[in-house]
């Protein structure tokens, strides 16, 4: 049991985001304003309606998770970022479609104030989109000390004691794990050459921990997630997170699958389909995004199943994910899993999963989740990669000697105990009548 010293979350935060004029930011932005205005609840937000249990059963104790650690407060989030576009967040939020015009419209003034910066961006990594709104420089490196320079006059401008960036932008093509990747020396010497491995994301997540902001990774493309740039997370002392947000179909099978192993059922065969119409579905049209997401989608089951230790319940499932781009759909995505399992003595049987969700919906509490989170390790003095975060991901980030931890249920348990530690309370581990839930 540590009692970590913690700042006290003071002033105001600043929130920079790429992909400022996207589905998940306008979500994000208006939703908070409409929470702050006292129209509507942030259902979805572990930090705001969560609860945790402290102490033993008996004694009742179970308070809000904002309530029990030091969060900033919404009312002292101020809103930044970049995008390819050059249009208002009013604009942007009728463009993504997800929540409704009377909505939009009574946030009108709060939409119209915000305007994104030049991008970081080249059409080589996101190919279906384009944009007039982007930086221009000889190098990346001169594209990622822009970047730095926005950070500085941008907390510099909003008088902000502190920021955290979360990538909101597009997906980037897959990009194999290169060597200019693997320390910091290649990578900043990369840039000064142009390196093709260097994408725009890893550009935003060298210039946020420059500046000593924590940056998390919404999507499944790189950005902070390479060897040299968590050398310069630990060096600084800069917390970093990803990859890409546990929202609809993944968020069901890192629900379903631990129950099943749980019981010792076998699966033969999970084959996952979506139908999306929006942006991201659009980006994702293209096959070299669409290979990063499946990466991403793809590593769920084994690290939950772990065929190799049950090899005749798992060693032969085979899995499959395709992502349709359907644009009647819009940001109201169609998620099918046909799940293959079999019982007692080997007997087929099937379930079947159809999910008629909400991307941004579901994703906007997540990333006000992490910017909160974030910012609370940073004050609580953890640098690096924080696992304990994985409950947000997709494909969370860990430490190279582990496998990462893809049930939810374990992440949870991880979150709530890294929550009590920080603030000096007992863990609870399940052990002895006392503890025992
Ligand atoms: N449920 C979800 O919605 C969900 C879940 C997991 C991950 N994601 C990922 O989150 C990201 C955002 O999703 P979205 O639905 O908001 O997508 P979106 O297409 O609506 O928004 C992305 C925005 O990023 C901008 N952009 C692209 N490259 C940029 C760059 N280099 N710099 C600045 N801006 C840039 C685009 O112009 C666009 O406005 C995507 O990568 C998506 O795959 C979404």
């Amino acid at each position: 049991m540590k009692n970590t010293k913690i700042a006290a979350p003071t002033g105001k935060l600043g929130v920079l985001i790429p992909g400022l004029c996207g589905a998940i930011s306008t979500t994000l932005i208006g939703g908070i304003e409409a929470v702050k205005a006292g129209r509507g609840k942030p259902i979805g937000s572990l930090t705001q309606m969560g609860r945790i249990r402290l102490g033993k059963r008996t004694e009742g104790k179970n308070p809000l998770i904002k309530d029990f650690v030091p969060l900033t407060d919404l009312d002292n989030l101020v809103f930044g970022g970049w995008d390819i576009f050059d249009e208002d967040l009013y604009t942007s939020a009728l463009k993504a479609g997800v929540l409704e015009r009377p909505q939009i419209d009574s946030l009108k003034n709060e939409f119209s104030a915000l305007r994104p910066m030049k991008a970081a961006f080249d059409r080589k990594y996101v190919k279906n989109i384009t944009g007039p709104n982007v930086k221009k420089g000889k190098t990346k490196y001169d594209l990622a000390l822009q970047l730095v320079a926005d950070i500085q006059a941008f907390k510099r401008d909003h008088d902000l004691d502190r920021a955290v960036m979360i990538w909101c932008a597009s997906t980037e093509t897959y990009i194999p794990p290169n060597d200019v990747h693997s320390t910091l020396a290649k990578f900043e010497a990369g840039m000064k050459k142009n390196h093709p491995a260097i994408s725009p994301s890893t550009l935003y997540a060298w210039a946020a921990i420059k500046c000593r902001v924590p940056f998390a990774n919404g999507a499944p493309n790189l950005s902070c997630n390479i060897p040299a740039l968590i050398e310069l997370a630990q060096k600084t002392g800069v917390p970093i997170c990803g990859s890409d947000y546990k929202t609809g179909q993944t968020l069901m099978k890192t629900i379903i699958a631990p129950g099943l192993k749980a019981r010792a059922l076998g699966i033969s065969g999970w084959f996952s389909t979506n139908i999306l119409g929006n942006r991201d579905g659009e980006v994702l049209d293209d096959p070299q995004s669409f290979k990063t997401k499946e990466v991403s989608k793809l590593s769920v089951l084994d690290s939950i199943l772990h065929p190799e230790t049950y090899p005749d319940l798992y060693k032969d499932l085979y899995h499959k994910v395709n992502i349709n781009y359907y644009p009647p759909r819009g940001d109201n995505k169609e998620g099918w899993d046909n799940i293959d399992i079999f019982g007692w003595l080997g007997y087929p049987m099937q379930i079947k999963v159809d999910f008629l969700c909400r991307d941004s919906i579901l994703a906007a509490p997540l990333a006000l989740d992490l910017v909160l989170l974030m910012d609370l390790a940073k004050r609580a003095g953890r640098g690096g990669i924080q696992e304990w975060l994985s409950f947000f991901f997709k494909s969370p980030m860990h430490a190279p000697e582990v496998y990462a931890e893809n049930d939810l249920f374990v992440q949870l348990e991880k979150f709530e105990n890294n929550l009590r530690d920080m603030m000096g309370e007992t863990l609870i581990t399940h052990l002895g009548t006392e503890y025992y839930r």
